[in-house]
């Protein structure tokens, strides 16, 4: 399959937002759209976005993973960024009406069709920096995909930044396009100086998330992750994954987590780290470069509460499993 997220369907829902309200949405071609070079997204970074997928069943069936939560998610990001209100019936009718034009095209497990509902400020008005856009455009692009890590199963090394920030504080829990440039710098230079995947940022000792999924610890029966505050993305997976640790006996701990505990749980024969995401699903976590030294997280490899844990949620979204929290539609 091709890199994530590099192929697209050709045609995408897209509807306008005018004089005050939404227009109805239309199905339209995918490859290009026409923006005046003052749009407000191009200055004032005006804009949003959700990613969330369609599984196929084993009877050939097309299901959307919890696209409540997403199309939730999507209104409060526009809201906390002043863009206009999204109309949630809308935004869910967009997205089943795309993927059902593509519903032959969804891969079969371990693929899926990744959906990115995107909202964006259209009006041409660069002296509107500290006014919100009067015009918008929501659609919705659909992209079939595969593991986003490139290499597949293996487990990854992360750099633990106490220094720089994913994005500011207030902005976290917005999943807009700004917190991942601000991002960017950091997870190149870990790259090239490091060869790690990707950066996990704890400001001063805080260990918040990676630039593009949560941080979930595993150490012996207790799954510890950081408590939802503004400073990150409340992740649907990470929901997801929270649930479904409880149900197979897990302690889950909402909690703060410092780096100076993380460093001491790693050391732990059994303590295993994964990051959370749609597009990550929940990747294995085998080495925290800190300050120079590296540190393994238990053996260093794919652990088996990881596996097990990613199992339980790919047997839901693969249809293998009974949707017991009714999460597929
Ligand atoms: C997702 O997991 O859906 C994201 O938006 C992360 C992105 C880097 C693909």
């Amino acid at each position: 399959m091709a890199a994530f997220g590099k192929t697209f369907m050709p045609k995408m829902t897209l509807a306008k937002y005018e004089n005050g309200q939404w227009q109805e949405f239309n199905l339209t071609s995918a490859e290009q759209l026409t923006l005046h070079p003052g749009a407000h997204v191009l200055h004032y970074a005006s804009t949003c976005f959700e990613g969330l997928k369609a599984f196929r069943h084993r009877d050939g069936s097309v299901h959307i993973f919890r696209l409540e939560n997403n199309v939730a998610r999507m209104q409060q990001s526009a809201r906390l960024l002043n863009l206009p209100e999204i109309n949630a019936e809308q935004l869910r009718a967009m997205i089943i009406r795309v993927v059902e034009e593509y519903v032959t095209e969804v891969p079969e497990p371990p693929g899926s069709m990744y959906i990115r509902p995107t909202l964006i400020g259209t009006e041409a008005a660069i002296g509107k920096a500290a006014a919100p856009t009067d015009s918008a455009m929501l659609y919705v692009l659909l992209s079939p995909v595969g593991d986003y890590f490139a290499g597949g199963e293996r487990a990854l090394r992360l750099l633990v930044e106490e220094d720089g920030m994913r994005c500011a504080a207030h902005m976290g829990m917005i999943k807009s396009g700004g917190n991942y440039a601000s991002a960017m710098p950091h997870i190149l230079a870990a790259k090239a100086g490091h060869q790690a995947d990707q950066v996990l940022f704890a400001p001063n000792g805080d260990v918040q998330e990676t630039g593009a999924a949560n941080f979930l610890l595993l150490d012996g029966d207790e799954l510890i992750t950081k408590n939802l505050d503004s400073t990150f993305l409340h992740g649907i997976t990470r929901d997801s994954l929270l649930t479904l640790a409880a149900d197979m006996g897990y302690r889950v701990s909402e909690r703060e987590l410092t780096v100076s505990e993380l460093l001491e749980r790693a050391a732990h024969e059994d303590c295993e780290a994964a990051l959370s995401g749609t597009a990550a699903v929940l990747a294995p976590v085998g080495e925290l470069l800190h300050n120079g030294t590296l540190h393994k997280v238990g053996s260093g490899n794919i652990g088996t509460k990881v596996k097990q844990l990613r199992q339980a949620l790919n047997a839901i979204q693969w249809g293998q499993a009974a949707d017991k929290y009714g999460w597929l539609t």
